[in-house]
């Protein structure tokens, strides 16, 4: 029978087998899977590894700030680099959902890789890639086509010459997040919906400005904070708020108002790769639409994605 403390005992042992007296280094992204790998690590090596966590500027509101201080807390060796402006301008002027993937997935590499080479005589990158991940990397890249390119999968520079360690890669996420709590990683990690690499890159329609960036964290956070105030924010698998490229009229007081339009969009799901959306209560609903709509400058609708997984995907782009 499967236990999270029969699973760390056997992990760490055989990380600790592993990587002996090797350095590590790592990636975080303020989500459960590389938390909780990292943490796994950690227990096994100590200081022998190196956390890097990069502010893409494609965060939540204060993501990276709160993440980074819980880290520290945890005990954990991390670097914080703030690499906003470095994403914006690979970003800027594009639009199409893939080449914004790729952008932001050679941003990282770079700023990562740049990271990593200060740190002498690493031998591993630890990754955070649970099975589902394994899984979706290879029935989604099939040969004709790409649906979606995950950049956190793979996603390793052959220069880089590191041996990958994944101590994740046999878990779903309910179990990751068991593994989470026994090892004590502060719940607000533990329980955090799912998150894209590219972050908010892939929930702005259109291209990417740092104005449009700052917008949609304000409208995203009045949801999450909204659903977690409602006790929702546990049921709902995955929540967030999409950017649309469009404008509509509204008024405010004698005012015609020519402004943005958002949606809003809370999921169930086991593994991401089937979703239903979620039936909100209309009057939260309502609620968030008011919020939204009088706080964020900018804003004068508000609508609620209805599309499941399949035929829509979980995020927009
Ligand atoms: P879709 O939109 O494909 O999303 O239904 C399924 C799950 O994967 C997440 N997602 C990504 N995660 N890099 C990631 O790390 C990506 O490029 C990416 N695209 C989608 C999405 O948030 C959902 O949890």
């Amino acid at each position: 029978d499967w236990t999270s403390d029969v699973f760390i005992d056997a992990s760490v042992a055989e990380l600790k087998e592993k990587i002996g007296s090797d350095k590590v280094v790592m990636g975080l992204s303020g989500g459960v899977d590389s938390s909780v790998a990292a943490t796994l690590i950690h227990r096994a090596i100590g200081d022998q590894l190196t956390c890097v966590f990069v502010d893409n500027g494609l965060l939540r509101k204060n993501e990276f700030e709160e993440v980074l201080h819980s880290y520290k807390d945890m005990g954990l060796n991390v670097i914080g680099v703030d690499a906003k402006q470095r994403f914006y301008d690979a970003l800027a002027g594009i639009s199409d959902p893939e080449a914004k993937r790729k952008a932001i997935g050679r941003a990282f590499i770079e700023v990562f890789d740049d990271e990593a080479h200060k740190i002498d005589g690493v031998k591993w990158l630890g990754q955070g890639t649970i099975y589902p991940d394994v899984i979706e990397s290879v029935s989604v890249k099939g040969p004709s086509a790409t649906i979606k390119s995950h950049h956190n999968v793979g996603g390793l520079p052959d220069f880089m010459k590191l041996s990958v360690v994944e101590p994740l890669n046999t878990l779903f996420k309910d179990e990751v997040r068991e593994v989470g709590r026994a090892l004590e990683i502060p719940e607000a990690i533990v329980g955090r919906h799912p998150f894209p690499g590219p972050g908010l890159a892939i929930r702005i329609l259109g291209d990417i400005t740092p104005e449009k960036v700052a917008t949609l964290q304000e409208v995203d956070h009045i949801f999450i904070q909204g659903l977690k105030n409602h006790g929702l924010y546990d049921q709902v698998w995955q929540a967030g708020a999409i950017l649309l490229p469009i404008q509509s009229v509204g008024v405010m007081g004698d005012e015609r108002t020519y402004e943005r339009v958002v949606a809003l969009r809370a999921v169930g799901s086991v593994d991401g790769m089937t979703a239903d959306w979620i039936h909100l209560p209309y009057e939260f609903l309502g609620k968030m639409s008011n919020e939204i709509i009088n706080k964020v400058k900018g804003v004068n609708r508000v609508v609620y994605d209805i599309s499941s997984k399949p035929p829509a995907t979980i995020e927009w782009e």
